[in-house]
């Protein structure tokens, strides 16, 4: 699959949203990297389906990636498809139900993901491969833009990516945390196809020019 470059917004400026988003795009990004955190499964909080909403009304037309880091996960869902979302993403832990969690995603007509922390097995992958359209690794712990990357976590996208193979379904496997021009290359030869940077893109002066230079590392 073509590779995708996710900017996360969390690293955005938020008093300028609309326009920052936008800029990120003009310079070269496929899609909108959204996280959600709820001051309870993860100790921040950010932003919800009103600003999902907000950068609908505002122009902004790239598929946006939700990513909930919240608890419970089920009652937000219809929200943010409404909102405009095009991926939700929920931690399994997060979620009494999974299967069902998955499926109202998909009911809402939005791409439905997994997200797999740090110390998450893949196992929460067996039952469920047929109903999910992403599988997003983190390579840091969930709650912070601007952490370390974790190298353990290439071996997990190589497991991940060869499940999601054997599985032969059209599933997208996406990496978050502590991304950079670096080691990008690295998760792409590991199997990621899409790829979240927050502060590598945001906190960097020329965005074209970061965005370009993970292209070429990401094409090795
Ligand atoms: C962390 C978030 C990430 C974060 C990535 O909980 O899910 O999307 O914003 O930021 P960087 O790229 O700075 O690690
Ligand atoms: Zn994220």
């Amino acid at each position: 699959m073509e590779p995708l470059i996710a900017p996360s917004i969390l690293s955005a400026d938020f008093a300028r949203l609309g326009d920052d988003v936008q800029a990120v795009l003009d310079a070269g990004a496929d899609v909108v990297h959204f996280d959600v955190m709820d001051n309870h499964y993860v100790p921040n909080l950010t932003i919800g389906p009103m600003v999902c909403e907000a950068l609908r009304n505002y122009g902004i037309t790239a598929p946006i990636d939700v990513h909930l880091m919240v608890e419970p996960v089920d009652r937000l869902i219809p929200d943010f498809a409404k909102a405009g979302a095009d991926f939700i993403s929920f931690h399994p832990e997060a979620s009494r139900h999974v299967h069902r969690t998955l499926g109202l995603i998909r009911e809402q007509g939005c791409k439905a993901g997994l997200v797999f922390n740090p110390a998450t097995p893949l196992s929460w992958l067996e039952h469920v491969i047929d109903d999910i359209d992403l599988v997003l690794i983190m390579s840091v712990n969930p709650g912070f833009g601007g952490q370390a990357f974790i190298e353990s976590s290439l071996d997990k996208v190589r497991s991940a990516r060869q499940l999601i193979d054997a599985s032969g379904n059209d599933i997208r496997l996406e990496m978050d945390g502590g991304v950079k021009t670096g080691n990008i290359g690295d998760c792409a030869r590991a199997g990621a196809d899409m790829f979240v940077a927050g502060s590598a893109i945001f906190g960097s002066d020329d965005y074209a020019a970061t965005i370009a230079a993970m292209r070429a590392a990401i094409a090795g």
